[in-house]
């Protein structure tokens, strides 16, 4: 129990700790590998736009919930529901959320392992003199090697195994706090780069004006996926950070904060990267692989491009780091608090679990390639159902429980802490997680899903 309460004291230490933690939690691989390809496969601007929608009127609501959760319960995700409605199913959410976070962090590993493998060849120059085709078959080549991408996502396993095993205390506070400004800085460099290059407008134009005949139901449910995926919501990331955030903390500001930051920054990664996927006339619908073959071709063309291409991947690496930890986190807490197996054992319990599953990820890009379920290899039923089931369905129960179950005079309780409450705000807030976002996330994922069809 010691360790339990010494692992709350510990995290978090300021107010601005709590904003890097949540925002290093939320900017990830999701914002500048996973936005910028899933934004091209579903036709650009269009797509864009209601995923905006969907983070104003779904994720902020949900986000804060989750801190609600969380700081209210002060337990990992499975006692949060124990505590707050004892001897309830509620509880099950807490497990819907622990299934969501291995498979996450399963295929995460193997995208954060190929960033790693990106920064080994960047250091030795391997983008250089390289065509767009070659650039494209180095990628492939190297996702289907069964061993490589291997070892390189258990090394990037085994790096976050170490983070969460010793306490994410001072190692990842400290680490956000520095990491998430030299990010932006760079992103905003080589967006800079991306808009002067000729042709880039066609780029901007294709991310910021919409053609909405070209949306689907599909892109519109992947749409509100991935705003989940984005803010790291729907399985208990923040339920189970908003534990570690002490109750001087103004909680709707903290969700707003990380909100603006996540979005901001998945838009400049799309920035940086559009204008380049047309001028140098790659598909931008050519899925997973988009950074990992238009960047180094930026790269090239720029100056300083060996430098700066070192340190893009680098920190790629590092923002799926502050993820990946977050994600570990929400099983290594309810393994300690729930099933008192002490943090370093669960801690490697997790990882080795999570990263078997993981390898099976990595090798259905290869050899696996032919085994399927519903037209998907393994890596992709593992991101789509997560991302587009599992999460969406994560968050609904997580408006419930806060719009109905909880209810305003409770939730008017927390966020009293650290502030003072807006009464019209509040209103608006209630308002959007018991109608809005319950009833969105549900016709959207059945419509999505194709039970009921709209579009
Ligand atoms: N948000 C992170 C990203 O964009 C990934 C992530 C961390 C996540 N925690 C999560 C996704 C919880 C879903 C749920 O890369």
């Amino acid at each position: 129990m010691s360790e339990v309460s010494s692992l709350k004291r510990e995290v978090f230490t300021s107010k601005f700790g709590v904003i890097a933690a949540a925002a290093g939690s939320a900017v990830g691989l999701g914002n500048i590998w996973k936005f910028p390809y899933i934004t091209g496969v579903y036709g650009g601007a269009a797509f864009l736009f209601v995923y905006l929608g969907f983070i104003v009127l779904i994720g902020l609501p949900v986000m804060l919930s989750e801190f609600i959760i969380g700081r209210k319960s002060g337990s990992n995700i499975f006692g949060a529901y124990k505590s707050l409605a004892p001897n309830s199913p509620w509880k099950l959410v807490g497990l819907l959320g622990l299934a969501a976070a291995g498979m996450i962090l399963a295929f995460y590993g193997v995208v954060a392992g190929w960033s790693i493998d990106y920064v080994v060849k960047a250091c030795s120059g391997s983008f250089m003199e390289k065509n767009p085709t070659e650039l494209s078959l180095m990628f492939t080549n190297f996702i289907q090697a069964p061993f490589t991408p291997v070892i390189y996502q258990l090394l990037f396993m085994i790096l976050t195994m170490a983070i969460v095993g010793v306490g994410i205390k001072d190692g990842i506070e400290k680490y956000a706090k520095i990491l998430m400004p030299l990010l932006v800085v760079l992103i905003i460099v080589l967006d800079i780069r991306a808009i002067t290059l000729d042709g880039a407008g066609e780029g901007l134009k294709f991310l910021f004006h919409p053609d909405f005949s070209k949306l689907t139901a599909e892109g519109v449910l992947s749409a509100l996926g991935h705003a989940f995926f984005s803010l790291s919501l729907g399985m208990g990331t923040l339920v189970t950070y908003g534990a570690y955030i002490d109750s001087s903390n103004n909680l709707a500001k903290t969700a707003v904060q990380v909100t603006v930051a996540d979005t901001l920054i998945a838009i400049l990664a799309g920035v940086a990267i559009f204008p380049a996927v047309f001028a140098f006339g790659i598909e931008p619908s050519s899925g997973p692989g988009l950074v990992f073959i238009t960047l180094p071709n930026v790269f090239q063309q720029m100056p300083g491009g060996f430098f700066f291409s070192i340190l893009f991947f680098l920190l790629l690496t590092v923002a799926a780091l502050t993820s990946s930890i977050s994600i570990l986190e929400v099983v290594v807490a309810y393994f300690k608090e729930e099933l008192k197996i002490q943090r370093k054992l669960a801690t490697i319990i997790s990882t080795v679990i999570i990263s078997i599953i993981g390898i099976f990820c990595s090798l259905s890009m290869g050899i696996l390639e032919e085994h399927k379920l519903f037209d998907l290899n393994f890596f992709d039923l593992l991101d789509w159902v997560s991302a587009n089931m599992l999460l969406p369905l994560g968050g609904l129960f997580i408006s419930l429980f806060v719009g109905w179950y909880l209810g305003k005079d409770k939730v008017k309780e927390e966020l009293s802490k650290g502030s003072v409450v807006v009464k019209y705000l509040l209103s608006v807030f209630i308002f959007l997680i018991r109608y809005v976002a319950p009833v969105a996330i549900a016709i959207v994922f059945l419509n999505g899903i194709g039970i009921i069809n709209f579009a």
